[in-house]
């Protein structure tokens, strides 16, 4: 456990709202239809605090990874972040290098899922906004640019019930890891697959010796990529001179 952890000092967000009896009112309702059709109520902060004090130890780890299958605008992954970031500044904060880098991988660990476009759209901008705020990036910055890229890959548009994509492609992750001296690694993994590792691994099953390698397979290995090779991938494509 970290020691005295100030979690608020890189918050955009209200920390008034984090208090049961003080929170302000904040709508946790987009539309009665929505709520109707997708189950959509947004979780207070209060609330979101509480539960991923649950599992205090893993959000402030810089590499522990969440994947939130129904992630709305992203109330749980930003405090996953925000607690996330916080340790970064604890053991990189007297390193940019380290600092931005190990906030990078910050963000490489964070995953989610949402079914409404608008939700996605906004949960990519309040995560990668929480990025920006800590190391005061702008938008022109190789690591904003690599951000943006990596939150293009781990918050998908699709249906967690499904597993597939909003284009109806079975949704993969990647895997990142940093191996140091500014170098990420990636692997992408299936969802489908590496979901039934829960039948796998359950002592005594049918499938408890059957199969293991073939989840833990890739689907994609890459090699090494540098933050300026992510901040490129999420670049537009240059207009043919
Ligand atoms: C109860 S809200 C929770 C949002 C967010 N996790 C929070 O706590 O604030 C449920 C969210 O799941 C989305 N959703 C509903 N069905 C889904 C599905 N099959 N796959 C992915 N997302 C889904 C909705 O659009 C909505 O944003």
């Amino acid at each position: 456990m970290l020691p005295s952890l100030d979690i608020d000092k890189f918050a955009h967000n209200d920390r008034k709202e984090a208090s049961p009896k003080k929170h302000r009112p904040m709508n946790y309702v987009k539309s009665k239809q929505r709520v109707a059709d997708h189950g959509e109520v947004f979780t207070p902060a209060w609330m979101v605090e509480a539960m991923l004090d649950l599992v205090k130890d893993e959000t402030e780890r810089i590499d522990a990874r969440f994947l939130e299958p129904a992630c709305g605008s992203g109330n749980f992954l930003v405090q996953i972040l925000r607690r996330k970031l916080a340790a970064v500044e604890l053991k990189y904060g007297k390193s940019e290098f380290e600092r931005r880098h190990y906030a990078l991988l910050a963000l490489m660990c964070i995953y989610g899922i949402e079914l409404l476009p608008d939700n996605i759209a906004e949960c990519r901008a309040n995560v990668l906004d929480i990025l920006a705020g800590y190391l005061k990036l702008d938008e022109a910055d190789e690591l904003y640019r690599a951000g943006f890229y990596v939150l293009s890959q781990n918050l998908v548009h699709g249906d967690a019930l499904t597993m597939r994509t909003d284009d109806n492609q079975p949704i993969s992750f990647a895997e990142w890891g940093y191996l140091g001296k500014g170098k990420f690694q990636r692997r992408d993994f299936r969802l489908d697959t590496l979901t039934l590792s829960a039948d796998f691994s359950a002592e005594g099953s049918l499938f408890a010796d059957v199969g293991r390698h073939e989840i833990f397979k890739p689907t994609k290995n890459y090699p090494p990529l540098t933050m300026r090779q992510l901040a490129a991938l999420g670049d537009p494509p240059q207009e043919a001179a």
